[in-house]
């Protein structure tokens, strides 16, 4: 597997602010064929005080219970903003964070929910940033993850493999990367793993890691 450039988080930011404005109609063509349907799965399991890691442009927002209390964190401003319109449209008051998913800004066992979808690709070490999703989640709640890397189909794996240099200087974006295997060796305990379209997309529910 080739190893892609890696972007600095300045650069990531700076990118992701640049986006904010046409993330949705970019990503419009795989949420209607899909992923839409794997968020949904994966939102309704959100309960309690609940953390979004990398909310980016809120996508998750309207699929979320109604009596969710919701932080909802970014690295990127410009994603948050757009977040922030979405939620007003649809009468949500989630507070905001600005943060680093590697160094989160929240105690030990704060949230009954971690939710992250679609941006362990774009952290420069996920397992950092999976091991502080573990620690800032309570004991007995549960952190919720749709992600995205390397197809087991033979050709799609190394069609990633061949683009995956220039797909991650243009969108921040490494989709060569093995999501379970990193979150297990992170050490989240998985209780429900289940892949689709030939592996590229994992919907991961897990407890904290015990420690
Ligand atoms: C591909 S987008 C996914 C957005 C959203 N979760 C979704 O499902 O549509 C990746 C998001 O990760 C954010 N991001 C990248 N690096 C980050 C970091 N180190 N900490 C927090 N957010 C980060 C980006 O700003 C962007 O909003």
């Amino acid at each position: 597997m080739s190893k892609p450039h890696l972007l600095t988080k300045t650069e990531i930011k700076e990118k992701y602010d640049g986006f904010a404005r046409w993330y949705d109609v970019v990503e419009a063509l795989p949420e209607f064929f899909g992923v839409r349907a794997l968020r949904r799965g994966l939102a309704g399991r959100v309960h309690g005080k609940t953390l979004e890691i990398a909310a980016g442009s809120g996508k998750n927002f309207r699929l979320l219970p109604e009596d969710v209390d919701l932080v909802a964190g970014d690295i990127s401003r410009g994603m948050l903003q757009i977040a922030d319109h979405k939620a007003r449209k649809l009468g949500m008051r989630p507070k905001y964070a600005l943060l680093d998913a590697e160094n989160l800004p929240f105690p030990d066992d704060t949230f009954d929910t971690v939710l992250s979808t679609l941006s362990s690709c774009t952290f420069p070490d996920p397992a950092v940033a999976f091991q502080e999703m573990s620690r800032v989640c309570k004991p007995d709640g549960r952190i919720l993850l749709l992600e995205h890397g390397r197809s087991s189909n033979r050709a799609i794996g190394w069609y990633q493999d061949f683009r995956a240099e220039s797909h991650a200087s243009k969108f921040g974006c490494q989709w060569n990367r093995a999501p379970v295997e990193i979150a297990r060796n992170a050490g989240l305990e998985l209780v429900d793993v289940r892949t689709y379209f030939f592996d590229v997309f994992a919907v991961m529910e897990a407890r904290p890691a015990s420690s």
